[in-house]
């Protein structure tokens, strides 16, 4: 079987920690790429020293220099500045947008056919940076957030129901903010619907919990946001397309009138398989759900407007 080769732009602690789970589920070669020259290639060279103890057979290099990604399948991009406490993903707009135009444009030179997973935040506006930058198709360039807040969701009401976090199902929909709509009509532990297990005003809590899931890591780090989490979400979808999986996760996706929304990315449940973002899946909506995803929907708008100059 042909080897996979994944490109990790971003040698901190998101695409350091993506790059340990590929490796540890011996998903793909690994290239970490970093402008500080000399990090990528030290975390590169030691993960792959760890290769002979964990019993992966990789190859994992670090470089300064996008030749070395050169046909990637996938492509991670996570650079970017990461959140201080009282400073909003928001924030970060016109300097992350900055930092995402300059790498996609390295990155397709080398990858003209890969598919790319923005990371940077805000992310859904990061991921459309990419999309017009690189000019690739929607299947072709995927946001990952709704696996990381859905991820969120679930720990909080596995530990609220006092339930394994493997029985608990569910979705996040919307633009990675405080303005996501965690689906709480379709989560279920082990099928059977959450209220049944959880008041509605523990089911409110944990829905605002999840909203502030990324500032509440923020808080208590000071210096970073959160890693762990992240990257392993980033790591499932790897794993679905490169092992063409199809699994259905939520995603930031380029709406093409679904729900309504067109040219704008917005988290929704997709398939991920070998073509990448290979369909949307749409669920019926009730009135509320659907007034709170158009709310997220029309936030994320708001960063696209101050990247395109309109507000
Ligand atoms: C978070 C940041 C990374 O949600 O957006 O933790």
């Amino acid at each position: 079987m042909k080897r996979s080769k994944v490109t990790i732009v971003g040698a901190g602690n998101v695409g350091a920690t993506a790059a340990h789970w590929i490796a540890s589920k011996e998903l793909a070669d690994v290239v970490l790429v970093d402008l500080v020259d000399g990090v990528p290639q030290g975390k590169a060279l030691d993960l792959s020293q760890s290769g002979p103890v964990e019993g992966f057979d990789l190859r994992i290099t670090g470089s300064s220099d996008y030749a070395a990604t050169e046909n990637s399948e996938i492509v991670v991009i996570t650079a970017g500045l990461p959140r201080k406490p009282g400073m909003s993903r928001d924030d970060l707009l016109k300097t992350n947008a900055k930092i995402v135009t300059e790498v996609t444009e390295k990155v397709v030179k080398y990858s003209p056919n890969c598919i790319l997973i923005v990371v940077s935040n805000p992310l859904d506006a990061m991921t459309y940076v990419a999309k017009k930058v690189s000019g690739f198709p929607r299947n072709r360039v995927i946001g990952m957030a709704g696996v990381l807040d859905t991820a969120r969701f679930k720990t909080f009401v596995a530990e609220a129901a006092g339930v394994s976090v493997e029985d608990v199902h569910g979705f996040v929909y919307g633009g990675h903010g405080d303005t996501m709509v965690p689906m709480t009509r379709y989560c279920s532990i082990a099928g059977v619907p959450l209220e049944r297990f959880l008041s509605k005003e523990k089911i409110q809590e944990i829905v605002t919990r999840t909203q502030n899931g990324g500032i509440e890591i923020v808080n208590f780090l000071k210096t970073g946001s959160a890693f762990y989490a992240p990257a392993s979400s980033v790591v499932a979808m790897v794993e679905s397309i490169v092992r063409d999986k199809k699994r259905i996760l939520p995603c930031a996706v380029e709406m093409n009138g679904e729900y309504g929304v067109k040219n704008l990315f917005v988290g929704v449940l997709a398939k991920l398989g070998t073509n990448g973002m290979e369909k949307v899946i749409e669920v019926d909506l009730n009135e509320t759900e659907r007034a709170a995803l158009m709310k997220s929907a029309d936030a994320v708008q708001g960063l696209v407007n101050v990247i395109e100059g309109k507000a």
